[in-house]
């Protein structure tokens, strides 16, 4: 690809020019894409809209930039290699050709089912291959898909579609995941019976139930491709037309809508997938997310293919049928490069280095992470074990919100350095800020990470409530937008992430806000009130701790937690189960009635010695109770 960065010093000449001149930068780039109408201007740009357009005036199809411009040259190459949750099975594999005959198809149904650009449609799909199909098949159409999780729960889901007012769900019947097959359908049929806007369902076989469908509502994948055909024009879309909607926790209230566009995104994962995972034309490239989050959105599908690329799609889980299973994956197809989170490779550096050490692991060239802050244990296991010491480790740093990777080394070009993401992207302008909003100029140094200028791939809005994009990234500090995270900046100017600075758990990579928690504690029947916080666990990063103040007294407490988890799980999903539950009698507030978190943290990470100046609590003694009961 013509933006190919082949050294540490076109790194640097890169990352000059992109400050320097950015609409020259990235003009440039974009140039590469294929476009139905060229932009006018490169960008126009308002952080305290915010109001930020990419490429204004100018029309793509991301679909034709991830599949017919390949046919030619790529035909007959791998696209998509899918393997199955269970190794038994066989695994399947896509060229070019025969992906966009099925995405075409796909498009033809979605058609034949009313959607038309600018129609949302939620897809709620485990990880088989029409969970890629579906997504660029909305793309090609130019409707606008809002992936879930399908771990969510019935009521996450019907939050999420009501939300946005998708008009169609697609799905499956069921799913398989390690050893439990999940009944993803009946989640879907329960949280329509509250979703007015969805007209349409369209189901997926994967474990063949043969479900009753909705007379009317619901009609079967299988049974509607016998109607279209395998050819759908790419609908042109406006470089600032929605591409997709993705829902991510805050800090406050429930999951937003993060709104990305076509053409920024496009030309920033695009630009940032070859340079970052140094991608050469005969690579497999495998990332083990779920398509439900950005990760997937991003590093399985859309950057992937952008560049022509095969990607690799997993069913499963790291740990079924045994903790060896990622590492007989990239040997079976000769994974190139291997790009996981950090919870994944603590718990199989947990499980023992036997499981590692019977595969080759030859193939692998460069291999990163993603998610979370990766501890320099695990670094160096999967340095040693996976990388063998000779692939460079890629600890990428971004968001749902920034759309593509900011911080990370490019392949083996950049020093890399453990629990360090390293050095900005060319176009990122990372700057740490003081409590004052100050920027800090020196070396090693330690503040709010936020960012200056806009890239391609910027947070738009968040749908329905541009004040709420606003309120969240773009107004405590006037001029920037501000990622939430804290970070340090060494001598030589590399970045590590410290962790989130607002109320906002990361859970094995997944972000929970901790009101949302709390909402979903506070559900529970039994409960009165609830305070939730994050403390450090060994595999998940940070594990969910809840304070819980009971209407009456818990006749057995250990059944009460068991129903309170089960709650959190119907409530939001099972990755949200709390990991501890302290029932206690109040919590710490001030005379304002705020509870001071800063004292809940400090018992929960098991450090009650430092809990500081406790006098303006309403209740001091509360305290001594809370220390008491710690778990
Ligand atoms: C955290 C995932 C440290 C961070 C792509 C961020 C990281 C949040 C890293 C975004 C990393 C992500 N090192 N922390 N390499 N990558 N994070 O939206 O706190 O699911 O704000 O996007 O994950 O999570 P999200």
């Amino acid at each position: 690809m013509a933006y190919r960065i082949h050294s540490f010093d076109e790194y640097l000449a890169a990352y000059h020019k992109s400050v320097e001149d950015p609409a020259g930068f990235w003009g440039e780039i974009a140039q590469t894409f294929t476009w139905s109408k060229k932009w006018n201007d490169v960008l126009q740009w308002d952080f305290d809209g915010p109001d930020i357009k990419w490429f204004v005036g100018g029309t793509c199809n991301i679909t034709e930039n991830c599949l017919d411009r390949h046919l030619e040259k790529r035909g007959n190459k791998l696209a998509l290699i899918w393997e199955p949750n269970d190794p038994k099975e066989r695994f399947q594999r896509y060229t070019y050709k025969e992906l966009h005959r099925k995405v075409c198809q796909m498009a033809n149904i979605l058609k034949r089912n009313g959607i038309s650009k600018g129609d949302r449609v939620c897809i709620y799909l485990p990880m088989i291959p029409e969970l890629l199909i579906a997504s660029l098949a909305c793309a090609r159409l130019g409707a606008v898909h809002s992936v879930v999780f399908a771990g969510f729960s019935a009521q996450s889901l019907s939050d999420r579609i009501n939300d946005s007012k998708c008009k169609m769900v697609i799905t499956s019947d069921g799913a398989f995941r390690g050893a439990k097959e999940l009944p993803i359908k009946r989640v879907v049929d329960e949280a329509l019976e509250d979703c007015p806007s969805v007209k349409k369902v369209l189901v997926v076989n994967r474990t063949n139930w043969g479900l009753d469908l909705v007379p009317g509502r619901d009609v079967y994948y299988h049974e509607e491709l016998a109607h279209v055909g395998d050819e759908c024009p790419a609908q042109p879309m406006d470089a600032e037309d929605n591409l997709f909607i993705l829902y991510t926790s805050g800090s406050t209230g429930k999951p937003k809508g993060v709104v990305h566009t076509c053409g920024g995104y496009m030309v920033y994962v695009g630009y940032t997938f070859q340079n970052v995972f140094q991608y050469d034309e005969s690579d497999i490239y495998w990332c083990t997310a779920d398509i439900g989050w950005i990760t997937g959105h991003s590093y399985i599908v859309y950057g992937p293919l952008l560049n022509g690329a095969t990607t690799l799609m997993f069913e499963g889980i790291p740990t079924y049928p045994d903790p060896g299973r990622f590492w007989q994956v990239c040997d079976k197809h000769s994974v190139n490069i291997f790009y996981t989170a950090p919870t994944a490779i603590r718990s199989l550096m947990a499980a023992g280095d036997e499981h590692v050490m019977s595969y080759h692991l030859n193939s692998l060239k460069v291999i990163g992470t993603v998610g979370e802050p990766i501890n320099e244990e695990a670094w160096h296991w999967y340095n040693i074990h996976v990388g063998k010491e000779r692939c460079p480790v890629v600890d990428t740093w971004w968001q749902t919100e920034t759309g593509g990777i900011m911080i990370s080394a490019l392949g083996n070009l950049c020093p890399t350095k453990p629990s360090y993401a390293g050095l900005p992207l060319p176009g990122v302008q990372a700057v740490l800020l003081t409590n004052e909003g100050k920027e800090i100029t020196q070396n090693h140094v330690e503040g709010f990470l936020a960012i200056k200028f806009p890239w391609p791939s910027i947070i738009r809005t968040t749908y329905g409530d541009h004040t709420r994009c606003r309120e969240t990234y773009f107004s405590k500090f006037k001029g920037y937008y501000l990622t939430g995270d804290g970070a340090k900046r060494d001598q030589n100017g590399m970045y590590r992430i410290i962790g989130r600075v607002d109320d906002v758990i990361n859970v094995s990579g997944h972000r929970f806000g901790t009101a949302e928690i709390e909402n979903a504690i506070n559900a529970d029947p039994h409960v009165a009130e609830s305070a939730v916080v994050g403390y450090p666990h060994p595999i998940k990063g940070q594990g969910i701790y809840a304070y819980v103040i009971c209407k009456k007294q818990p006749g057995n407490e250990e059944n009460l937690r068991g129903e309170i988890c089960e709650t959190v799980a119907q409530q939001i999903g099972p990755i949200a189960r709390p990991d501890k539950i302290q029932f206690v009698s109040g919590l710490p507030k001030t005379r304002s009635g705020k509870i001071m978190r800063r004292i809940l943290r400090k018992v929960a990470e098991g450090e009650p010695e430092n809990l500081g100046d406790i006098t303006t609590l309403l209740d001091p003694l509360v305290v001594e109770e809370i220390v008491k009961g710690a778990m």
